[in-house]
């Protein structure tokens, strides 16, 4: 097939062919002024654009041009509303193009695995199908300016720590279905045009050279035909990814191209595999500039998107719990407690954060929100540390209340990308000054703001609980709409809330401190697993108030999909999520007993009755066959569940289908737990049928006792067990001083050396270093860990001078050349 840009092409030589599949800085790719090719431009984020203009990195440790910051995708999975998604990557698009953003980082859309996993602010939900659709939503809006959106993180990366070289060891079936599905949904249906493969390695090969994921399944299977760009440092082998179609390699580096260069001029590389992937780099570069950034207007209305982001917000808020204490009421005396009043938390840390082009908070906005409010104090220390002083004004001021909103939530430091939470708890000082306002009798109203689950053991101790997520900068003003019974609350939760952290099916292989990550639950993911084993949950997934009620009716179900009736039975007018789940009992497959296979958001006034219909689709009855390797139906009487939430069925019924009559891909003699549900602490012979072949061995490969050969791959902490002693006082003493800054109560600082540097391999040192530390240089460095200390040294700075000589003649070179211009 003739290539889109082959007359571009042609005029490239190889090197400037393969200059271009590595980026000319931290943000940018490669331009070629000769031949008129422009340098396009990449930039977080998914919830608001991070375009930095000076410092650049990857952490969100410098600033950003101002943007509008939306609520974060967890939030807005909550909406359960794609157009809602839609509009909002509108207008992220165009804040993009406006900024001259040709390829926009975002959405992200891993599986929310763990409640721990650090960047579950980010993601949309533990249930790929409303994941994927709430992510095409962003694709299509993002795209609908010209430029190119890029979901993330291509895939299986679902534990921060480590994530540069964990491997996850998953089973095919659950790879298709619960891990791939929400992508291939952005692919096939948001027309995304770029994606960013991921970190970390799947069944032992890294994402970004596997040849499965993104040529079998990616290219082959979904018909992608964009771009393919590493994660920020994450190239491993630059000619392998090469062959596996992923195009750009980020931030750039000169070692990739002349990798590339050597390994065609070796005849072990053709170089139409090059050719083909600068033909689509090359697509996405010239296409974007042309219809998006050179198309874009030269500002955005900051209000509309500001009242916009408002807006998503006040759609995304889940009230968990109401005794009739909400909305509040305005002849009752209201006290405002707790420091994210005055300071909100609204979005998360890491390459997601965005510097907001305003910011609402509770505190400025209250006087007037039409309540009746006595006052309002900070009451805590959002990071956690004691204070007599807060807790005592608090106490005071709550005595004059009748009612006390009590705003709580995660502090900044504790979800952020790079790290995985430890516990799921609420800092201590939060839930003491809970308890003692509660010994005072007052009715307590709590405003939630965090990006993931948490545990919430004081739901009998308050009247109501809102969780507001991370909503952006708009986000204050939303829930103090909610709060004072302007907007009437509609969200419902797109994840489980487990009582305890341990309720959860992954927990036993959560965090995994090994090399490898084993995925036994398999499809006991969020709801999957508390459903089937019957497990009791604080709050169900799909669950969510209103100020008003809702009644199901008269549930008819065809070929075509479910039609039933939704009457508002209250007295103000509401949104009302129903949800479409499916089952097959018995099935000659293992299954969970419901999965999510629709839903639809209907507004209603009070005592109105509205039809609703949701469509069955491709994804309704299909399960992955690992023995046809291939999408199968199977026959059967198939249960159909309308609900309010997975528990909360309201209408049943059946339909046949006919099936593909493929051959019954389990022995379930092999997999007794799989099949009954009890997926804790599977053992390791049913895991193992369940892969097909033995698991991975995941033990660092110690050459002796606690001894390791460092090399490329090798993580900073890994180096603790490094031949040299250099090697290990480095590796011991970065661990270290993350606990000692810890101590201190430098989070930050801690964090970020956590972010930046623990779990960083040898080659992330070179890949981030933009060319300041060549990989050759890097051998050198290897070899000192390894015991050649002089010769390790000399090799470094040897190959230090090369290319500091190479660099002068070039620069050298540039100049005449400019001259003779
Ligand atoms: C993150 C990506 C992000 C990139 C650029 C990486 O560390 O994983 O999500 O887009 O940095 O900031």
């Amino acid at each position: 097939m003739k290539r889109k840009h082959q007359d571009l092409i042609d005029k490239l030589t190889l090197k400037e062919k393969a200059s271009l599949i590595s980026g000319k800085d931290f943000w940018q790719t490669v331009n070629i002024d000769r031949v008129g090719i422009p340098s396009a431009f990449l930039s977080d984020g998914p919830h608001g654009v991070r375009r930095q203009a000076a410092a650049a990195d990857h952490l969100g440790l410098n600033a950003s041009i101002p943007a509008t910051c939306y609520p974060t995708a967890a939030t807005m999975a909550n909406s359960w509303d794609p157009e809602l998604g839609e509009g909002l990557g509108q207008r992220l698009g165009q804040e993009a193009a406006v900024q001259k953003v040709n390829i926009l980082l975002g959405p992200g859309m891993n599986m929310k695995r763990s409640p721990l996993c650090g960047r579950n602010f980010e993601y949309f939900s533990e249930d790929p199908y409303l994941a994927g659709k709430m992510a095409a939503g962003y694709v299509r809006g993002i795209q609908s300016n010209g430029i190119s959106a890029c979901v993330k993180h291509f895939a299986c990366n679902d534990q921060e720590e480590n994530r540069m070289t964990l491997d996850s060891i998953l089973d095919e079936r659950t790879f298709r279905e619960i891990y791939l599905t929400a992508f291939e949904i952005a692919v096939k249906e948001g027309k995304t045009r770029s994606i960013m493969s991921a970190y970390n390695l799947i069944n032992g090969v890294y994402a970004n050279e596997n040849e499965h994921l993104l040529v079998d399944i990616l290219r082959n299977e979904w018909g992608f035909d964009g771009l393919v760009v590493t994660d920020w440092g994450g190239n491993n082998d630059g000619v392998l990814s090469l062959k596996c179609g992923n195009q750009l390699e980020m931030p750039g580096t000169p070692d990739r191209p002349e990798e590339v260069i050597k390994a065609i001029e070796a005849g072990e590389l053709d170089e139409s595999v090059l050719d083909d992937n600068v033909d689509t780099l090359l697509d996405v570069i010239l296409s974007t500039m042309e219809n998006g950034v050179n198309k874009a207007p030269e500002k955005f209305d900051v209000d509309e998107h500001h009242q916009f982001a408002e807006k998503c917000a006040e759609e995304s808020a889940v009230l968990l719990k109401n005794d009739g204490a909400l909305p509040l009421n305005k002849e009752k005396k209201v006290a405002f407690i707790g420091h994210f009043l005055y300071l909100p938390r609204y979005q998360g840390a890491g390459s997601s954060i965005v510097n907001p082009t305003k910011l609402d908070d509770a505190r400025s906005l209250l006087p007037n929100c039409g309540l009746n409010v006595v006052g309002c104090a900070k009451g805590f220390d959002r990071y956690g540390k004691k204070s007599n002083k807060l807790h005592k004004e608090a106490m005071n001021l709550a005595a004059k209340a009748d009612t006390v909103v009590l705003y709580l939530g995660l502090d900044e430091v504790t979800e952020a990308e790079g790290l995985d939470r430890e516990n799921l708890h609420l800092e201590n000082n939060q839930l003491e000054l809970l308890k003692d306002i509660k010994s005072l009798g007052k009715e307590i109203v709590v405003v939630l703001s965090a990006g993931s689950a948490i545990e919430i053991p004081f739901v009998d101790d308050v009247n109501a609980i809102l969780h507001c997520y991370l909503n952006g900068q708009a986000g204050a003003q939303a829930a103090l709409n909610i709060l004072s019974g302007r907007v009437n609350p509609s969200g419902k939760l797109s994840e489980t809330f487990p009582i305890a952290l341990e309720d959860v099916a992954s927990s036993d292989n959560f965090p995994s401190k090994t090399r490898t990550i084993e995925y036994r639950e398999a499809y006991g993911i969020g709801y999957r697993y508390f459903d089937k084993a019957n497990v009791k949950v604080r709050f169900p997934f799909g669950f969510g108030l209103s100020y008003t009620t809702f009644e199901y009716a008269n549930l008819k179900v065809s070929q075509d999909g479910v039609d039933f009736e939704i009457k508002n039975t209250g007295n103000v007018k509401g949104k009302e999520i129903a949800q479409l789940y499916i089952g097959l009992e018995p099935s000659c497959v293992i299954r969970p007993l419901k999965e999510l296979k629709g839903f639809a958001k209907v507004e209603l006034e009070p005592g109105e009755t509205k039809k609703v219909h949701i469509a069955f689709d491709d994804k309704t009855f299909r399960y992955f066959n690992v023995k046809t390797n291939k999408w199968e139906v199977e026959k059967g009487n198939y249960d159909v569940y309308v609900g309010a939430s997975v528990e909360d069925i309201r209408l049943r019924g059946n339909i046949e289908q006919a099936g593909t009559n493929a051959e019954a891909p389990y022995d379930k003699a092999a997999l007794p737990n799989y099949a009954t549900g009890s997926l804790r602490n599977i053992p390791d012979a049913e895991f193992e049928a369940l892969l097909g072949h033995e698991i991975p061995n995941g033990a660092l490969p110690f050459y002796k006792k606690n001894r390791l050969v460092v090399e490329y791959n090798t993580t900073v902490t890994e180096l603790r067990y490094a031949k040299r002693w250099i090697g290990r006082l480095v590796g011991k003493a970065i661990p270290w001083l993350v606990r000692v800054l810890r101590k201190m109560g430098n989070r930050v600082l801690a964090n970020t050396l956590v972010m930046g540097l623990v779990h960083q391999p040898m080659r992330g040192w070179s890949r981030f270093s933009l060319g300041g530390l060549r990989v050759s240089q890097l051998d050198g460095l290897i070899m000192v860990f390894n015991g050649h200390f002089f010769k390790g040294l000399h090799h470094f700075f040897k190959e230090g001078r090369k290319y500091k000589k190479i660099a002068k003649a070039e620069k050298k070179a540039a100049k005449e050349a400019s001259a003779a211009k």
